[in-house]
């Protein structure tokens, strides 16, 4: 049974029922002092929700998440946040780096940012991922091992406070209170949005005459600023040639054809499309309280 990544983390887990510190029983469970108990998968993840979820995100669109990371479609955002981490997280006092990626999906990201920092100084790096879809955490616990994994709400973490340098926050909704709560005093907030033309040529085939062909992220960086520093905010705006096998898996990894019809999808499938846009802004923030 692979419980090492939780079991050798523990002590920055917290009950997401009563905050209160967690122990291990055994091999195969945590517990907190008021007995509130939570089992170990098989892989080695833990879910620590306190109720069941409902998420749009079902297995199908995870693993294709994961078959177009693992092509490198987002390798240049990749690049990116592993090198604002190397150059912003953590102080001279500590000699490991820990990083919570906040909705990690799969975990590809998480795992190649990591993959990438390797190397490039001598500290430690602890990855934790949460993400509130079970199936989500089950593939990125049978892919990448090294990493503790949980099934989590963003708004009941289930980690210590100042538990982490970075929290990454990739195309995922956010819990600012939380966010904070979480980072040391010095630590780092890295939140990912889409631009204006981030998937522009599947939003113009599928959101053609219904008033959503045109994106702006304004709203969401507005919300950022209010509860972070901006530190620093960098576009990343590619573009990348698709192949067919790669076109069906960006359809479906995407709530954009969510509301497309089927004829239309297999439509697009059958004409192609020869270019995809990625367009991407990654706002690095800091504590307001600093
Ligand atoms: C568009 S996906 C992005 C996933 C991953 N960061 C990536 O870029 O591939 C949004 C993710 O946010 C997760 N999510 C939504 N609400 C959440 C919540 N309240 N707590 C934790 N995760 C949540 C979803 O399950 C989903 O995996």
């Amino acid at each position: 049974m692979k419980t090492m990544q939780v079991k050798e983390n523990l002590n920055l887990f917290r009950c997401p029922f009563c905050g209160g510190k967690m122990r291990m029983v055994g091999e195969k469970s945590i517990v907190c002092a008021k007995n509130h108990c939570f089992d170990l998968a098989k892989r080695g993840y833990v879910n620590l929700l306190t109720s069941p979820a409902k998420t749009d995100y079902d297995k199908e669109m995870l693993k294709s998440r994961s078959i177009i990371i693992r092509n490198g479609l987002f390798e240049p955002l990749t690049g990116k946040l592993a090198g604002l981490i190397l150059d912003h997280a953590g102080g001279p006092h500590t000699n490991v780096t820990r990083i919570l990626d906040a909705g990690c999906g799969e975990g590809s990201h998480l795992a190649r940012v990591i993959q990438s920092m390797k190397g490039r100084n001598d500290r430690r790096v602890t990855g934790v991922g949460i993400d509130i879809s079970k199936e989500g955490i089950q593939i990125a616990s049978r892919e990448y091992p090294s990493i503790a994994w949980c099934v989590a709400d963003l708004a009941k973490v289930p980690f210590k406070d100042g538990s982490f340098d970075a929290i990454l926050n990739i195309l995922s909704p956010a819990n600012y209170a939380e966010f904070k709560r979480l980072l040391t005093g010095d630590g780092i907030l890295i939140k990912v949005v889409p631009g204006s033309k981030y998937l522009l040529e599947l939003r113009e085939l599928f959101y053609r005459s219904t008033g959503k062909e045109k994106y702006s992220n304004e709203r969401i960086v507005a919300h950022f600023e209010e509860n972070f520093n901006t530190a620093g905010t960098w576009d990343i705006l590619y573009s990348i040639p698709v192949d067919k096998h790669n076109l069906e898996h960006l359809i479906r990894m995407t709530p954009l054809s969510w509301g497309a019809a089927d004829e239309r999808i297999k439509e697009v499938l059958r004409i192609g499309i020869p270019h995809i846009t990625i367009d991407l802004a990654v706002i690095l923030g800091i504590n307001k309280s600093m």
